[in-house]
């Protein structure tokens, strides 16, 4: 199996390291994420080649993890400041990488005006969610309950996003856009992200 491994240190993931593994098969890539970490032939080079619904969804995953861990919190204390602070610097930066280099893009296709619209709507819900949020007195009952309403947004949204709109968008663009709008998207996130 030839894989080409990417370790990646940022000091404002909640990972200190990020590990992207490429596989030239889908029965590789499965074989690989049970194996990760004891996989002996892995190669550490810079730059892999990395597709745009892959960088989309390592945004994703860390989203997930976020909001789930803000409506676990109680009341306002250090852990729902960070949480809160974690979800919204991850939102803001994707979203805005997102539209520049996913949304945007797909909308010169006749097929991606509709559902780049869709996307770029509920962005903005998620946005006014959070700015109820700001607005809020982070220890009232009503803050929490925002709280859940922007989880449901963000786990409706990434749903919407990696069932429909992924393979919608895969059909529309060639593998080098989605390469080329990959290391955009990535470049753009990571300098947000750092200055959030
Ligand atoms: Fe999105």
């Amino acid at each position: 199996m030839k894989v080409v491994l990417i370790i990646k240190t940022a000091k404002n993931y909640e990972r200190n390291v990020w590990i992207y593994a490429y596989a030239t098969s889908p029965c590789e890539r499965q074989l690989l994420s049970r194996g990760l970490g004891y996989a002996p032939n892995l190669i550490p080079i810079e730059e892999a080649l990395v597709n745009i619904f892959e960088a989309l969804r390592e945004s994703h995953e860390r989203q997930r993890g976020y909001a789930e861990a803000l409506v676990k919190t109680h009341g306002e204390n250090k852990e729902r400041v960070e949480a809160y602070g974690q979800l919204k610097a991850e939102l803001q930066a994707h979203e805005t990488a997102e539209e520049r280099f996913f949304y945007i893009p797909l909308m010169q296709y006749d097929n991606g005006v509709d559902l780049s619209r869709h996307a770029i709507s509920e962005h903005h819900e998620m946005d006014e969610l959070m700015e109820t949020l700001d607005e809020t007195e982070m220890s009232s009952p009503s803050w929490l309950a925002t709280a859940k309403k922007l989880s449901e947004k963000v786990h409706h949204h990434l749903k919407e996003e990696e069932n429909k709109f992924f393979q919608m968008a895969g059909k529309l663009l060639d593998e080098q856009e989605k390469q080329s709008l990959a290391k955009e998207y990535v470049k753009e996130y990571e300098e947000l992200l750092a200055e959030a």
